[in-house]
């Protein structure tokens, strides 16, 4: 299921909850992100890389192709096996922007986002289905978690918008990574 908190950038561990998902997009949708629970019903393998993803998918991508004028669409899909699963990891848990607006579609498995946006960071666990944009400038993070699952689609205006520019921040390292988010939901609301 998924769930946002939204944190005192600071660090601490007081946040405010919501999953439900009406609740999730209004509450991003003040902070100019879109959220949006899609159906991700397309039967794909697990080890499906990103021509099957992209195929199975073409009609939602054409979509938001078109609603939005990207013109550059590729595909995250990391199984927990993957050989390179810590460095793909490593590389988005660092505080960056881009220079381009994104939109992300997952379409199995999960992720942890992080937007940093004034004083605060709203954590998005996202799941199967969930589509979520990162407007341009905002500094955010992921998680893929230590036994990454995921396939999501990304699509950007142009290729050279996936470029991050880190920020040299280390305020990801006061934020709950996807094993202990996850863990801090099974012992209920802090
Ligand atoms: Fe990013």
């Amino acid at each position: 299921m998924s769930e946002l908190r939204i944190y005192p950038d600071s660090g601490s561990e007081r946040h405010q909850r919501f999953v439900d998902a009406a609740e999730i997009a209004a509450q991003l949708a003040e902070i100019g992100v879109r959220f949006e629970r899609w159906t991700a019903d397309k039967p794909l393998t697990p080890q499906a890389g990103q021509e099957e993803v992209i195929a199975a998918y073409r009609a939602d991508i054409d979509r938001l192709m078109k609603d939005n004028g990207f013109r550059s669409v590729d595909v995250i899909s990391v199984s927990p096996d993957h050989p390179d699963r810590k460095a793909l990891r490593d590389k988005f848990l660092s505080e960056h922007v881009h220079t381009e607006f994104e939109v992300r579609f997952f379409v199995d498995g999960r992720g942890l986002f992080f937007l940093h946006i004034d004083d605060w960071v709203y954590a998005v666990l996202c799941e199967k289905g969930d589509l979520i944009s990162v407007p341009s400038g905002v500094r955010h993070w992921f998680d893929l978690g230590e036994h990454p699952d995921v396939k999501a689609i990304r699509l950007f205006s142009e290729q050279s918008g996936w470029v991050a520019h880190y920020t040299n921040d280390d305020i990801a390292q006061r934020f709950p990574l996807l094993e202990r988010f996850l863990a801090e939901r099974e012992m209920g609301p802090v």
